[in-house]
Order: structure tokens, then C-alpha cells, then sequence
């Protein structure tokens, strides 16, 4: 472990800064631990020129982040490279005074354009006149994971664009299921975009919360519940959606995929990411198993995106 700046009592730091770069495969998983562990004030620092390489931020208030504590969180990441092959980037701590550390954690968070008309926007920040024209969504990014800079979010909501352009620009009418939902992102989204109404769960209470507080910031209003599919379809009562987001690791979806069909109407689709491209192929094989007929629709890599239809219907 890396450390800078000075230590002891009388030159104590108000906040520690972790600093480490964050590959596309470990983003998720690292920011997805951090906040089981508390820590909520992160921020993922990219440049546009460079959107591969990925720095992430957390601060950590000194006072109960002493050194042991500090070595505990690196050896609580360590293993989150394990699945990918990958070991765990290094970490730097750096102090920061009291009197800057909210302002130099929010300049992390700017208006963040995805597609040709969205607009992710913290709860902060006004609307940048050169945005004016795009559909906005407001997001908390303190509160739970999911800002729309992940690129399997923005998989997701490039996905709902493209949706929208086939249906003469927008999803007007369409009946939303968000399955895992995090901060909310993709269901606020379909929102902006004209859904009729979203139906969304998540088997963490801290996104549940997120979720609502992210309706309440956009002024709209959809129905969320903690738990997973059987959550989902008890608010959907009886009555599957037409579309349905679910951005979760393919072996997640893969176990969830025979809920499907009660979550989604027959002539429904499915936009479906988290999972790599090279898991593509065994998770299409349980998708068809299920018998949904998927698509591999689009990718950054190593992350893809899944569209999915009843396998009658596109036969
Ligand atoms: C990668 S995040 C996606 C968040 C948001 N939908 C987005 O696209 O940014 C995955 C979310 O799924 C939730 N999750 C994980 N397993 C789940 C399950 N079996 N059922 C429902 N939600 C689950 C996690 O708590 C997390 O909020």
C-alpha cells in the first residue's frame, strides 16, 4: 500500500483519498464493495479522449479509516480480481484537509452526455446550456451505485435510444420492468423517454432507497421493491412488462433467466448487460434453454449487450 503526506495526531487528515485505476473488468465489483462496506463518497475519473482508462476515487473520513483499517479494505478488494485472472491495481491513500474534500469529490461528478439525447446530471449542477436540448436525468451519486459511467449502464442506455428510434423516438406506452436497479439510472431513463411506467426491484436496500430518492430528485414517480424477480412480479401484478432492463453478472442472469417469462409480455423485449462478450455464447445457450432468443446486440468491450425476445416470436 502506497501512502503520502504526513502523518501523526497533531497533522491529522480530516479524509484519506484512495486513488487506484479501475479496469473495465473490476469497475463494478470494486465500486459495488466499497459501498457494502459504507463507503459512498466515490467517483470514477475518466478523460473523454481516454474513456479506457479509468481512475477510481473514495474518501474515507480519517477518523475511522486508522491504518489497520486501511490495510483490512485493500485485503477486502484483493480478491475481487480473482474471477478475471486479474490482480488488484495499486493503492494510493493521499490526506486531504476538511475544508475540500466535498468539493473536490462532487468536481468529479460532471454532466455526463450518453447518446445523441441523454443526459445524466448530478442533483448539484444545472443544465449546460451546449445540453440544453437532451433529456435529463437527475442522479444522486453519493447515495448507491449506478451514475450512468459504467459502461455496461451506458450499454443499457444507448440500448433504450436506439428502442426509442425504432419506435418513431420514443417509449411512449411501453410498460417497464427494471430487474436489479441500483441508483435507478435505466428505469428514470425509460421514463425520459416516454415509458408509461416502471416497475423496478433490487435485492439491496441501500439501491432500493437510492432508487426512490433518484424519483423524487427527477420529480416522477415509479414503483420499487426490495427483493429480486419474485419482488418485481408481485408489482407488476400479473401483468409482464414489455420491456425489461436487467443489468446484473451473466451467471446472475443466467439464474434468473426462468423468471422471464413471468416478468415479460410475449411480444416483450429484454435489454440485458453485465456480462462479457465471451460469456455471451453460454448465456445466450441458458437464455434459449428458457426460451428466449438472444442477440448479442451491441458491446464495449469486454462488456456486451443482450437483446432478448420469446423464441415463438421471432421464429
Ligand atoms: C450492476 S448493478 C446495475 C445497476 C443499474 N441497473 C445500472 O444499470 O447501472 C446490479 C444491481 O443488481 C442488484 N442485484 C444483484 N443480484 C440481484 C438479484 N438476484 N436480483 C435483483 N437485483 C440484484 C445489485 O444489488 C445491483 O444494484
Amino acid at each position: 500500500m502506497a501512502s503520502s503526506g504526513a502523518a501523526g495526531p497533531a497533522a491529522a487528515p480530516a479524509w484519506w483519498r484512495l486513488e487506484m485505476a479501475a479496469p473495465a473488468e473490476l469497475e463494478e465489483s470494486l465500486l459495488w464493495k466499497l459501498q457494502s462496506l459504507g463507503i459512498l463518497r466515490v467517483a470514477v475519473r475518466h478523460r473523454p479522449e481516454t474513456p479506457a482508462d479509468r481512475q477510481l476515487l473514495a474518501w474515507l473520513p480519517a477518523i475511522d479509516w486508522p491504518e489497520p483499517q486501511r490495510r483490512a479494505l485493500v485485503r477486502a478488494l484483493d480478491p475481487l480480481g480473482e474471477p478475471f485472472g486479474l490482480a488488484l491495481p495499486a493503492v494510493a491513500w493521499h490526506h486531504q484537509p476538511e475544508e475540500d474534500w466535498s468539493l473536490s469529490w462532487k468536481r468529479h461528478w460532471q454532466a455526463d452526455p450518453v447518446g445523441e439525447r441523454l443526459l445524466i446530471l448530478p442533483a448539484w449542477l444545472g443544465l449546460p446550456e451546449e445540453h440544453a436540448g437532451r433529456l435529463v436525468v437527475r442522479m444522486d451519486p453519493g447515495s448507491a451505485f449506478g451514475t450512468g459511467s459504467h459502461p455496461t449502464t451506458r450499454l443499457c442506455l444507448e440500448g433504450l435510444e436506439a428502442l426509442a428510434a425504432v419506435r418513431g423516438g420514443s417509449l411512449t406506452g411501453l410498460r417497464v420492468a427494471d430487474l436489479g436497479c441500483g441508483s435507478g439510472v435505466l428505469s428514470l431513463a425509460a421514463l425520459q423517454w416516454g415509458a408509461a411506467s416502471v416497475a423496478a426491484s433490487d435485492t439491496d436496500p441501500l439501491a432500493v432507497r437510492a432508487t426512490s430518492g433518484n424519483a423524487r430528485l427527477n420529480g416522477t414517480s415509479l414503483q420499487v421493491a426490495l427483493g429480486s424477480a419474485e419482488a418485481l412480479e408481485l408489482l407488476l401484478e400479473g401483468r409482464p412488462a414489455d420491456l425489461l432492463l436487467c443489468n446484473i453478472l451473466a451467471p446472475v442472469i443466467e439464474a434468473l433467466c426462468p423468471a422471464f417469462e413471468r416478468l415479460l409480455a410475449v411480444d416483450g423485449i429484454g435489454l440485458l448487460s453485465g456480462l462479457l462478450v465471451e460469456q455471451a455464447p453460454a448465456l445466450a445457450q441458458a437464455l434459449a434453454t428458457a426460451g428466449w432468443r438472444a442477440q448479442l446486440s451491441e458491446r464495449q468491450e469486454p462488456w456486451g449487450l443482450m437483446t432478448i425476445r420469446r423464441a415463438a416470436d421471432v421464429a
